[in-house]
């Protein structure tokens, strides 16, 4: 039976620090939120995302746009956000509607503010090993990661999935934390005997349950990145209930990465915040 790598215990130690470090400093970080059109997964992910910058000291001010929304609309509502000096943060909702160009507008964002982490300036800095603003998700991922097994140098790490909010940029920081990494994805050829070889396993492909018993080495730690949502109940990538016999450790979907992702965009905004005024 596995350790239970616990994201919501650990969120909740570091929503506590920011919540100090605001009340120290006396300052009210500003977190901009772009959600266009009618998602109704993003829309709770916004909730929610407000809901915990308001239990830190936080403001998080959500701009909505309609579906119907354009390239140059979007642009524009990001170019206003980038010139208010009153928004330290300024993040924008994926998935985006059909025919929007995600990256082109997410790349709009001032760096400084970026603090998804996901525009081309704080992307490429993580991808030289000279990380700015990181990924909210990847940098959730490495806190529980080495939560549960302290220095990562050396471990063989296997990441599914490639996309640019997971797979790419955790591959990045795994390998500035000396890991031997390797990136599967769906072209990939015997993907279980590649997982099987891994000391960590990043299952983040939105593939519901596809990590099981038998793609996971004795002892080996499995983060689940997946939110698979069937008949109306939320499952992983990993087969938790299979997989938490082999495993050494185990994050849970709900309660693993989920927690901590919110908890990093707050972190992220909390230390934007604190740059943008010089202190
Ligand atoms: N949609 C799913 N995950 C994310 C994320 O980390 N950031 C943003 N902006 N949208 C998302």
């Amino acid at each position: 039976m596995s350790a239970i790598i616990d994201g919501k215990a650990l969120a909740e130690e570091i929503k506590q620090k920011i919540a100090e470090g605001i009340l120290k400093n006396n300052i009210v970080p500003v977190l901009a939120v772009v959600l266009v059109g009618n998602n109704e997964a993003s829309h709770i992910y916004v909730k929610n995302k407000k809901k915990t910058a308001a239990e830190v000291g936080m403001d998080c001010r959500v701009f909505e746009l309609p579906e119907s929304s354009v390239q140059k609309e979007i642009e524009a509502l990001v170019d206003k956000l980038n010139n208010d000096k009153n928004i330290n943060g300024i993040i924008v909702q994926l998935p985006l509607p059909r025919g929007i160009d995600a990256n082109n507008i997410i790349s709009l964002i001032s760096p400084e503010k970026d603090v998804d982490g996901l525009g081309v300036y704080n992307a490429g800095r993580l991808a030289m090993g000279e990380p700015n603003i990181v990924a909210a998700t990847p940098k959730g991922i490495l806190y529980m990661l080495k939560s549960a097994a302290g220095d990562l140098t050396g471990k063989n790490a296997v990441v599914v999935g490639r996309s640019n909010i997971v797979g790419r940029p955790v591959s990045s920081l795994l390998l500035n934390s000396d890991c031997t990494v390797t990136i599967a994805h769906s072209k990939t050829k015997n993907l279980q005997e590649v997982a099987k070889a891994a000391d960590i396993i990043i299952a983040a492909c939105g593939c519901p349950k596809i990590i099981k018993k038998d793609w996971v080495k004795k002892g080996a730690i499995v983060i689940d990145v997946g939110i698979n949502r069937i008949d109306g109940k939320i499952s992983g990538d990993v087969d938790f209930d299979e997989v938490k016999d082999i495993a050494s450790y185990i994050s849970p979907v709900p309660g693993g990465v989920g927690p901590m992702t919110v908890a990093m965009l707050i972190d992220n905004t909390y230390n934007a915040c604190l740059k943008q005024l010089g202190k």
